[in-house]
């Protein structure tokens, strides 16, 4: 069966690629395609159906999207939806390099616990998947994983806010988590695992 995976993010391809194995996963690139509509949602579950529903109307095979981000209690749920341009924000309408959005994030964390004069570092990752299917119903799937922004960067495993976040239920940063410690209690494998349990159904 083949699955569209709209995204170009080459962590994400090999994340939800190991989550399904039984799809056969195509992306934009393997059409050439560069094309990434504009993320104009406030939520995650509005990005990713943008993001899903682009790309189904353009080739209308069954379509998967996902929005990702790390939301942040102590900055009033910052980054969320703007984690990847987190750093660029209010500058340029485009993403920044992962190193500059972490460098932000711990500069904004301490400022504000400082301000504060607490150490509240609570966070989470959310990831919400839009799934559009062959007749163009649309469904969507949320997962989160819960945890604190640590005090420096630790391992160097996973990609982006990874290495600056503590997972409770691994109890040790994601980013010196095996990948398979991390999906089993990530974000996107909670939502992914959803996604799957649906999927099952409707095509078993
Ligand atoms: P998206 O491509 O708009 O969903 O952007 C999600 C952003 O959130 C990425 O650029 C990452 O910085 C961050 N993010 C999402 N999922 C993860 C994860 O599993 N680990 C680390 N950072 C993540």
């Amino acid at each position: 069966m083949k699955l569209f995976l709209a995204t170009n993010n080459k962590h994400k391809i090999h994340e939800i690629k190991e989550m399904l194995p039984k799809w056969e996963i195509v992306t934009p690139k393997d059409f050439n395609d560069t094309d990434d509509p504009e993320e104009t949602g406030m939520t995650f579950e509005e990005n990713a159906y943008i993001k899903a529903k682009y790309f189904y109307d353009k080739y209308h095979l069954p379509t998967i999207a996902d929005d990702s981000g790390i939301v942040v209690d102590a900055l009033g749920g910052m980054p969320g939806v703007y984690s990847a341009r987190y750093a660029n924000l209010g500058i340029a309408n485009c993403n920044s390099s992962d190193e500059a959005n972490r460098v932000k994030l711990f500069k904004e964390l301490e400022e504000v616990n400082k301000k504060n004069n607490d150490n509240n570092r609570s966070a989470h990752f959310a990831c919400a998947i839009a799934f559009i299917d062959e007749d163009g119903n649309a469904y969507s799937f949320v997962g989160k994983t819960f945890g604190e922004i640590t005090y420096e960067e630790i391992g160097e495993n996973g990609f982006g806010y990874d290495c600056m976040f503590l997972s409770h239920d691994l109890n040790k940063p994601f980013g010196i988590a095996s990948e398979e410690e991390k999906a089993s209690v990530s974000h996107r494998g909670r939502a992914i695992r959803k996604f799957k349990e649906e999927i099952d159904k409707k095509y078993n």
